[in-house]
């Protein structure tokens, strides 16, 4: 069976083929636009109406599913190189106009999201989803490439990795739940466990003896944020690198965007086309301060063909105390001292309005970051590094871990990190412990900058947010 974008990529006129696909107009009773999800253009099919029976031609609605048998040839009209002229249709599966919601006009992204299992019948969705599995592709070749190997990390785990405590609990006990003292000895795996935030402390253990690896899973987060940057479950590559140190890792975090990028916009012109204008759609209903002021392409090629800027916490700290963001001059969140978390405005700020680039910051202070990160000689900062995108504000996190045994033992002491949970974590610097660094980058957040889309919510099939866990 031939699919459609073959078809036209062949560019060739043929006798008897079969197609099938859904419809997506049926104009003046002879042309059928037809779609089977293998590229952006729709097959023009031209029916002779007046010998094709007419309780058929009813049946020919936007969302029916058809097969056709016909011939290709040169299109009389304009606006396709190709079209079939059909000798037989028949339809497969029936779509009733009168309740089908997709119809032919722009439908809100709002309205679709309630739609999640007919929303992959749009153009921009079919666009989107077929730009997220090449762009997953081009993460293992990217790490194939290079000797990394894959590696799948429990999705059920005892320890929280990030000690932000946003878990999600995983229990067959049903009665108890609510009880403040429950005895975890009684649930399924004898012990308190959750979904995982991160795949990364197992990941160490495998780079220690495979030297590269990486991670490509699921993960969960149980925070409250109701933003379009998060979501309660979210894919995340972790690579985990033996006998790297900060620099190596950022290095490597800047040639890994930039590589699966260049491959997208190389791989998925169409689409990405298809996406850049109504990219710039959007952009005109935007008020004049939120713009962007590039296209979607442009600012994919921006990212590839330009360094990223990095620049320590300290230095950033600097800029943003005496920096005028606006046109009050303020931040919502003020900067008064260093040591503070930066807020996604002060990201945005440094990203969009003064390098005007994608920003690493690295050395942040040891308080408000993960107690695996390495410290450094000031005993104030740690080897964690951000990467921080255009419009999406933090794409990855990463950082060198602590190698050294009793340094490790003590800001775990310091960060309330349960020691006897982690002894496993414990022991890798107790035998044979190396330098080493990894970094994890939220494919959503990666998806959502490739394909210009303003909430993480439209680039995963079925969306996972406070609230919301239909489908
Ligand atoms: O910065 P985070 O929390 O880092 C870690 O989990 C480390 N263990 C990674 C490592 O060093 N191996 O998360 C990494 C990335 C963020 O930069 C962001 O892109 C994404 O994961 N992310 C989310 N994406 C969507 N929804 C959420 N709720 C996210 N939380 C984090
Ligand atoms: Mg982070």
């Amino acid at each position: 069976m031939k699919k459609i974008d073959d078809l036209l990529n062949d560019n060739k006129t043929k006798k008897n083929i079969e197609v099938y696909g859904w419809v997506k107009t049926f104009r003046g009773n002879r042309f059928i636009a037809i779609n089977d999800g293998s590229c952006i253009t729709n097959l023009q099919c031209v029916i002779d109406y007046e010998n094709t029976d007419s309780a058929l031609l009813k049946k020919i609605n936007t969302g029916a599913a058809v097969k056709i048998i016909g011939d290709l040839i040169v299109s009389q009209g304009s606006g396709q190189n190709l079209e079939i002229i059909v000798n037989e249709i028949s339809i497969i599966g029936e779509s009733d106009p009168d309740l089908y919601p997709i119809q032919p006009k722009k439908h809100s992204l709002e309205f679709l999201r309630e739609k999640a299992h007919l929303r992959i019948r749009t153009t921009t969705f079919n666009a989107i989803m077929r730009i997220r599995s090449i762009l997953s592709f081009a993460v293992h070749e990217f790490f194939q490439e290079k000797k990394f190997y894959y590696i799948n990390t429990p999705i059920i785990t005892g320890s929280d990795a990030e000690g932000a405590g946003e878990m999600f609990k995983v229990t067959t006990l049903s009665s108890d739940i609510s009880k403040k003292n429950i005895d975890y000895k009684k649930d399924f795996f004898g012990k308190e466990t959750h979904l995982t935030v991160s795949g990364q402390l197992e990941a160490e253990s495998y780079a220690m003896g495979l030297g590269n690896v990486y991670t490509f899973g699921p993960t969960f987060r149980a925070e409250n944020s109701n933003t379009t940057r998060h979501l309660a479950e979210f894919w995340m590559i972790e690579p985990e690198m033996a006998f790297y140190d900060l620099n190596d890792n950022m290095n490597l975090a800047e040639e890994f965007i930039k590589s699966v990028l260049s491959k997208i916009l190389s791989k998925c012109s169409e689409d990405l086309k298809f996406l850049d204008d109504r990219h710039n759609h959007e952009q005109k209903n935007k008020p004049m301060l939120e713009r962007s002021e590039m296209g979607l392409i442009e600012k994919i090629n921006f990212v590839v063909n330009n360094n990223f800027k990095r620049i320590t916490y300290t230095d950033s700290i600097d800029i943003l105390k005496n920096c005028k963001p606006n046109k009050k001059n303020k931040f919502k969140y003020k900067i008064n001292e260093w040591g503070v978390d930066l807020q996604s405005e002060h990201e945005r700020f440094l990203v969009e309005k003064h390098f005007k680039c994608p920003v690493i910051i690295y050395d942040y202070p040891a308080r408000i970051k993960a107690f695996y990160m390495r410290m450094n000689e000031d005993q104030k900062t740690v080897r964690a590094m951000d990467v921080l995108f255009p419009g999406i504000g933090e794409i990855v996190g990463g950082s060198q871990r602590e190698e050294r045994l009793n340094v490790l033992e003590k800001r775990m002491r310091d960060m309330k990190v349960d020691k006897n949970e982690l002894w496993w974590y414990l022991d890798l610097r107790r035998f044979g412990s190396v330098p080493h660094s990894g970094f994890g980058l939220g494919f959503e957040r990666l998806v959502q900058f490739t394909t210009g889309m303003g909430n993480i919510r439209d680039v995963i099939p079925f969306p996972r947010t406070p609230q919301n866990a239909s489908f």
